[in-house]
């Protein structure tokens, strides 16, 4: 069966009966869609009655709300490669019947434009009979480009009529006729507040439901940089501007008729407490307090009290020990670990074998533990700091180099360098500091070289580079990935302190001299953090290590 990009799923089951015929409906789905699906409810919609249906406005009833969520939550288990979009522009109380199709209280006027367009159409709509399918597809070919721009010739699958049929006789609905159910409050102007890295079921279930519940205006506060200093993997959260853009995206799609407000946050507050139209807050059982804390500020400006609306979180199936079990941010960070994040540069400049790891990261980032796991694994581990140690050493170029510009003073008595007394020399001293390592950094370069040369030689596979100061001495050209260690600044501090017996001042102040962990985590191709137990960390290494034997497989095969 041939695969499309882009699919329209239109969901024709009863609206009592559809929680759980999603999972097997959408795994269905994603036999043939393979990047973007955009689900439109029309519960009841009858493809074999004879006429050419025309869509309807749906109210919005509690009913909807938990199957959005549900379809959400079901998404992410069965189809989680999917970015899957639920359309709400007919979901709108006061239906109204509709007998033009062009006046402007059917939903559909014209048909809407979708960022992606649908290239098949799919329907859970099973005929009686079988010998109706065709005329079923095209009535549903024809109800779809009413609805939506779709692309010329669209196909149309019915998915698996027997699985559905199956599924009807074991949830006979009690109530066919729908929307009896419990209607729903709306409001003119919601608002929401988040960080919305990695755009996610939970915040699509979250502004979903916030888009049913507002009939004017969205307003959305996202987190800016003071607001993420404490995040777990902040280096890793996408910037400002790709998260706000992903969301106009994704709101555009599912219901343009909306005023959409975006706004950076730059305490946990922002808008919501100074906007007088605002009149409702979505929140989760996790930020409720944050939504109450948010009223109590209202009332202290002369402000209406926003209503809290509280919506459920999703669990997670596919979470393990480091992540929450719920569908977080966070955890989907966490994942990234160990994985290619960036396409390696191109590296025709280097010879093929030895595959060249370069790993840095800041003081006490346990980098080094990470390279040891790596020689275990089958690397060769090249250490800079020790090379470091070996082009002082008496009689080496970068020896008498160092002694011409820094005089006989940093010398021992037995004529070798004294680092202790070197490092005196340039301590808090930018020029001479610079001075030692243009003398130092190439001569540590070369042999870098010379090591990486005698591996090939001996057949060997994986070098990995272990050196502190990789991407400030430019040593990215010697090697064919960056890795790069991170952990918080503050575990830094507690971790350079007790083992190195230092105070915490001299601690920050050795890493505020360090590129910061976001500058590095640009130029890395791999991020890996050991801020959890080493077991975790062990797992990662074993992760990126296997997941970089297949790209030097795939790089052999051509
Ligand atoms: C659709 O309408 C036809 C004709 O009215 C009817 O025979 C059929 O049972 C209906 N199908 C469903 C699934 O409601």
């Amino acid at each position: 069966m041939s695969m499309f990009s882009t699919g329209l799923l239109v969901l024709t089951s009863p609206l009592q009966t559809l929680p759980l015929r999603i999972a097997p409906v959408l795994s269905s789905a994603a036999q043939l869609v393979e990047r973007t699906l955009y689900v439109h409810l029309h519960p009841g919609l009858n493809l074999s009655s004879g006429s050419q249906p025309r869509p309807v406005f749906i109210p919005p009833v509690v009913d909807l709300s938990t199957l959005i969520t549900r379809l959400y939550n079901n998404a992410a288990d069965v189809c989680g490669h999917l970015d899957v979009r639920v359309l709400l522009t007919n979901m709108r109380a006061q239906p109204t019947a509709c007998s033009e199709t062009t006046s402007p209280n059917c939903p559909f006027p014209t048909p809407q434009p979708l960022f992606h367009c649908p290239e098949v159409v799919l329907t859970d709509f099973a005929p009686q009979d079988p010998h109706q399918s065709h005329q079923v597809k095209q009535c549903l070919e024809k109800y779809t480009g009413h609805c939506y721009v779709c692309t010329p010739g669209i196909s149309s699958v019915l998915l698996h009529p027997q699985l559905v049929k199956l599924l009807e006789n074991r949830d006979a609905p009690k109530d066919d006729e729908g929307p009896k159910a419990e209607p729903m409050e709306t409001y003119s102007d919601v608002v929401v507040g988040g960080t919305f890295d990695r755009l996610h079921g939970a915040h699509k279930t979250l502004l979903s439901i916030s888009c049913l519940l507002a009939n004017r205006r969205f307003v959305i506060g996202v987190c800016d940089q003071a607001m993420l200093k404490k995040k777990v993997l902040k280096e890793l959260i996408e910037p400002y501007f790709k998260r706000v853009q992903r969301l106009r995206e994704f709101l555009q799609d599912t219901k343009p008729s909306l005023q959409v407000e975006i706004v950076p946050l730059e305490d946990p507050f922002g808008v919501s407490i100074v906007d007088p139209l605002l009149k409702c807050i979505v929140v989760s059982e996790e930020t409720r307090k944050g939504g109450e804390a948010v009223n109590k500020k209202r009332v202290e400006n002369g402000l209406q009290l926003l209503v809290l609306h509280e919506i459920q979180l999703l669990k997670d199936a596919h979470h393990d020990e480091i992540e929450e079990e719920k569908i977080s941010s966070s955890s989907l960070r966490s994942r990234l670990l160990g994985t290619l994040l960036t396409p390696p540069k191109d590296p025709s400049h280097l010879p093929p074998t030895p595959y060249v790891i370069g790993l840095t990261g800041g003081s006490g980032s346990g980098k080094s533990s990470i390279a040891k796991q790596l020689e275990v694994l089958g690397a060769v581990r090249i250490d800079c700091d020790k090379l470091g140690h070996e082009v002082y050493q008496f009689g080496t170029e970068a020896y008498h180099k160092v002694l011409r510009v820094f005089g006989s003073e940093i010398l021992n008595e037995d004529k070798t360098i004294n680092r202790r007394a070197l490092g005196a020399k340039v301590f808090e001293n930018q020029e001479r500091l610079k001075c030692l390592t243009d003398i130092v950094w190439p001569e540590i370069a070369l042999l870098v070289k010379q090591t990486i040369n005698q591996a090939r030689e001996e057949g060997k596979e994986v070098c990995v580079v272990d050196a502190a100061v990789l991407l400030e001495a430019g040593w990215t050209d010697l090697v064919h990935e960056v890795w790069v260690t991170i952990i918080p600044e503050e575990e830094a501090v507690v971790r350079i302190t007790e083992r190195d017996g230092i105070s915490t001042e001299d601690a920050l102040r050795r890493l505020q001299s360090q590129w910061s962990n976001s500058k590095q985590v640009k130029h890395a191709n791999v991020v890996l953090s050991t801020l959890w137990e080493p077991e975790v960390t062990r797992k990662q290494v074993l992760k990126a290590w296997n997941l970089l034997q297949k790209r030097i497989q795939q790089k052999k095969e051509g």
